[in-house]
């Protein structure tokens, strides 16, 4: 495993773990942990042996969100350069929400701005009760740009226009209220035991139907249930010829393990 300056990442078995590391700063992220952050979830999807991905943070907080310090820095840049970093940050967190693994956010302490940003872009966030979310960029005189489209994707327009504009914190089960995280753990153990217990699910599951199943949500989305047929008909149509979905069914039939699962 390649080493990186401002993650820990480690694969244990089928899991590869990426944890923020810049406990010092919240887990801020700056250029660095865009481009690293970037570049792991893009090799996870070619990692053949890494069937679920688990992102969190070291220290106390899971992410500051942006680092101020370098959001000035960028501020400076000519016109061009800073659209472009910009639009590298944008594409950090389009990178984990495209990732064809199934992403799992293990998410204590503080998310807040680009943190909050991140819970919103794994498939399935866990949090502890007591954490602390915010989209909190007015109160800096900035929005949450880059992140919006991952937000409100989770939480929706109308809460967005509440949450955005005041920059108020919540904790973890107003998160769970709105559809941030799919559930507040009452510690950081509980949280554990609940992402290990989420694992323990997908790894029971046809890896290249995980896949397709990730898949299979972003393009019905944005069609009518009319326009869904042909595509949703076609896509059965075609995975349930694979061997994977041979394999799954039949081992359903003979009463025994898929081989996904030996
Ligand atoms: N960017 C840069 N540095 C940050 C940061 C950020 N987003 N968030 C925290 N830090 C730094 C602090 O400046 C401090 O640095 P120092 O030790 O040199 O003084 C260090 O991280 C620890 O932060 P501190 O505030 O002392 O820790 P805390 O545990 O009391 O509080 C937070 C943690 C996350 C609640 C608090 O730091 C905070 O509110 N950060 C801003 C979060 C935010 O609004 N982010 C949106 C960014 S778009």
């Amino acid at each position: 495993m390649a080493s990186h300056e401002t993650l820990d990442v480690v694969r244990e078995g089928p899991v590869l773990h990426v944890r923020l590391n810049r406990p010092d700063v919240r887990n801020a992220f700056n250029g660095k942990v865009v481009e690293e952050l970037g570049l792991v979830f893009r090799e996870a999807d070619l990692d053949a042996d890494a069937r679920v991905v688990v992102l969190s943070g070291n220290g106390k907080s899971f992410s500051a969100g942006a680092d101020l310090a370098w959001m000035q820095e960028q501020a400076e840049l000519p016109t061009e350069q800073n659209e472009r970093s910009a639009e590298r940050m944008a594409r950090m967190f389009l990178a984990i929400a495209r990732c064809r693994k199934p992403v799992i956010g293990r998410i204590h302490g503080h998310a807040l701005g680009g943190g909050t940003g991140l819970t919103a872009s794994v498939d399935m966030a866990f949090c502890t009760q007591d954490c602390q979310f915010g989209l909190t960029e007015v109160k800096l005189g900035i929005v949450p740009a880059v992140i919006s489209p991952f937000v409100m994707q989770k939480i929706g327009a109308g809460r967005a226009r509440t949450l955005f504009l005041t920059g108020e914190r919540f904790d973890g089960n107003e998160a769970q209220r709105i559809g941030l995280v799919h559930k507040a753990c009452a510690d950081e153990k509980a949280l554990d035991a609940e992402v290990q217990r989420t694992i323990g699910e997908l790894l029971a599951a046809g890896p290249m139907a995980v896949a397709s199943a990730k898949e299979l949500i972003r393009s019905v989305g944005a069609l009518s249930l009319e326009e869904a047929i042909p595509v949703t008909s076609k896509w059965i149509a075609s995975l349930r010829a694979t061997p994977e979905a041979r394999e799954g069914m039949g081992a359903f039939l003979g009463k025994r393990k898929p081989n996904w699962m030996s």
